[in-house]
């Protein structure tokens, strides 16, 4: 009997649901009748159903075949909530996942760091409260937040990051951490993995020592975090920075990846950094590279288990793809306070870790998510671009960089300066 998978979670949105895979950290946003085709699935009624939809659930495991364990109940609660369930426009109901920086230190000094204390950086060296962690966790969980992503800075420098793990996992949420991995020992390895961590992202920018240290000065480390997690058989990530400097290692980090079995490996955009005057200008691969990046990903056959992710800024290097079958599966651009909103170390809250704009703090995120102005501009974007963006197929789902737009002498709502489309 088909049945949701005991690690798919789901919630009202209106006029519909959101399902979350908690193993591989997928989203599947189904309206009033997908949520229909669910619960007759569940039911086990023959009826005609999709079969694109039935194959999506099962090939992204939100439905398996098994008992059904309350979970046609939680489905039909979930139909009940979904017509008066409210959300911002253009917005989830609440955010899917919490960005938290956990503090502002750092035990290295990465070239074009966009979130460094460093001298002459506005990024405080200091800790988060765990009192504010906690006021986060329980909005989040009360909002049925899935997943909340600890970053900084480096996360594992802060003396409670094991309780704030525990406390995320305990509290229904995903917790997933971003890190250099200088201090991820196959012992630490273990003890995230009990606390509850859904996954490790590491950061490496090269598959050698030379690639990677144009921006990063800790390969062996990095390489050694990667095997820890491997000994200790914690879920990790690679997240690869796309510099002008990195760009040809992509492919073999992404072979990297897989021969280590990383779940994802996932490539980032380079944005505005705290310091370092001209990083940006000089490292940011243009229009011309990242069509080459469009062929790179083309050609590389992923193996079923490690999957191949982009940044939300990244989303113009999928257009090889029909508008129509990038929205089926699932994909928004700039997500930034639609999907996500980012919580500081002082407890200001950010539509995106990149544009450091806020007008509520305190770690409010659920009322920065209603009641924020800032908020409110993010989500107008496709109604104020200028610019060649304006005119494309893919606006609705891409609207370039808001923060690589400004940093590159544009205003907001700007085109993206490097979209591979021109
Ligand atoms: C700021 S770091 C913080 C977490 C941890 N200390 C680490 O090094 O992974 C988070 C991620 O941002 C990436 N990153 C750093 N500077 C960036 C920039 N200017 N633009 C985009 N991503 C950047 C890093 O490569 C890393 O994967």
């Amino acid at each position: 009997m088909p049945a949701l998978s005991p690690y798919t979670v789901i919630r009202p949105e209106p006029n519909g649901a959101l399902l979350f895979q908690q193993e591989t950290a997928e989203t599947a946003l189904l309206d009033l009748e997908g949520l229909d085709a669910l619960y007759f699935l569940l039911k086990g009624e023959g009826r005609d159903y999709s079969p694109f939809f039935v194959t999506y659930l099962r090939a992204h495991r939100f439905v398996v075949m098994g008992p059904s364990d309350g979970s046609l109940e939680r489905v039909a609660a979930v139909r009940d909530m979904a017509p008066t369930t409210t959300a911002p426009p253009r917005a989830l109901a609440a955010p899917e996942t919490v960005h938290f920086s956990v503090t502002g230190r750092c035990d290295q000094a990465c070239a074009g760091c966009f979130y460094s204390a460093r001298p002459g950086s506005a990024i405080a060296a200091t800790d988060a409260p765990f009192e504010l962690f906690e006021r986060v966790v329980r909005q989040a969980a009360e909002a049925r937040v899935f997943q909340i992503a600890l970053g900084g800075g480096e996360p594992l420098l802060h003396p409670r990051l094991l309780d704030m793990v525990r406390l995320a996992r305990q509290s229904g949420i995903v917790p997933n951490l971003t890190t250099n991995g200088n201090l991820l020992t196959v012992e630490v390895a273990v003890a995230l993995q009990e606390a509850g961590l859904g996954q490790a992202q590491i950061s490496l920018n090269g598959a050698s020592e030379e690639t990677n240290s144009a921006t990063r000065p800790n390969f062996a480390q990095a390489m050694a975090a990667i095997e820890a997690c491997q000994t200790a058989g914690l879920r990790f990530g690679i997240n690869f920075l796309l510099t002008r400097s990195s760009l040809h290692d992509l492919e073999a980090v992404i072979h990297l990846g897989q021969a280590k079995g990383a779940a994802t490996v996932n490539l980032l955009r380079p944005k505005p950094p705290t310091t370092e005057g001209d990083w940006l200008e000089r490292e940011s691969p243009t229009a011309r590279d990242y069509r080459k990046v469009g062929y790179i990903l083309k050609r590389c056959q992923l193996q079923p288990e490690t999957r191949l992710t982009v940044d939300a800024s990244l989303t113009f290097l999928l257009t090889a793809h029909q508008p129509r079958t990038l929205y089926r599966a699932g994909v928004w651009g700039c997500s930034a306070a639609r999907k996500f909103v980012t919580v500081t170390q002082e407890g200001d809250v950010l539509p995106c870790s990149h544009v450091r704009w806020s007008d509520v703090g305190d770690g409010d995120v659920m009322r920065a998510w209603c009641e924020s102005a800032i908020f409110a501009r993010f989500r107008a974007l496709e109604d104020t671009m200028r610019g060649p963006c304006r005119a494309c197929d893919y606006l609705s789902l891409c609207r370039g960089c808001p923060a690589v737009a400004m940093a590159f002498g544009g205003e907001f709502g700007d085109s993206d300066p490097h979209c591979p489309q021109r």
